[in-house]
């Protein structure tokens, strides 16, 4: 039985959901951010400020590797930006089931407001910023996905139910004679 790998745009809704399906399935929960805001005891923001964005992108790397190694199985969020490093790929998909969490920007927007975490989206603009990442990054957080789930308007229970049969149909069909 392998990951379930959450991944998808800032405000996509991972940790939310990732926490409910570690619930569900009674497996840990672990979001990348998390654990990298506690290894460097920073947060994500002073981690960019302090020594920049492609040093927070080497940790993540050097994460999902160490990720990859381990046994067992978890919840698994990654970092919206996580999956545009070309090498991360192949390592996500040997991961898990992995599961896009899909959004529109009208409603990262919605549920980013008032949110000042993320540095990357600072400094005004955000629509237009979000708009501009996602026409990037959509491809490719489609071409790694076992599941698109399309979460506008609908509620995060709705989600992790829908998430929860469809990994539960992948691993019966794994264990399948
Ligand atoms: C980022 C997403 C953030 C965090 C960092 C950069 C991105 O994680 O890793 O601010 O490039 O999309 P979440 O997707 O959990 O917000």
């Amino acid at each position: 039985m392998k990951n379930i790998v959450l991944i998808g745009y800032m405000g996509a809704g991972k940790s939310t959901v990732g926490i409910q399906l570690s619930d569900r399935f009674q497996i840990a929960f672990e979001d990348t951010d998390q654990v990298i805001e506690k290894r460097q005891n920073m947060e994500i923001s002073e981690i960019f400020e302090k020594y920049g964005e492609e040093s927070f992108r080497t940790m993540e790397t050097e994460l999902l590797a160490q990720m990859a190694e381990r046994k067992g199985r978890r919840v698994i969020a990654l970092g919206g930006g996580t999956p545009m490093r070309f090498e991360n790929r192949e390592r996500i998909k040997s991961l898990g089931t992995v599961i896009y969490l899909r959004a529109k920007p009208g409603t990262i927007m919605e549920r980013l407001s008032g949110d000042t975490s993320r540095p990357l989206l600072r400094g005004g603009g955000a629509r237009q910023k979000i708009e501009e990442m996602l026409k990037e990054r959509g491809p490719v957080y489609e071409s790694l996905s076992d599941l698109i789930v399309d979460t506008d308007g609908k509620a995060f229970e709705n989600i992790v139910d829908e998430i929860g049969g469809f990994y539960e149909a992948a691993c019966n069909k794994r264990t399948e004679p």
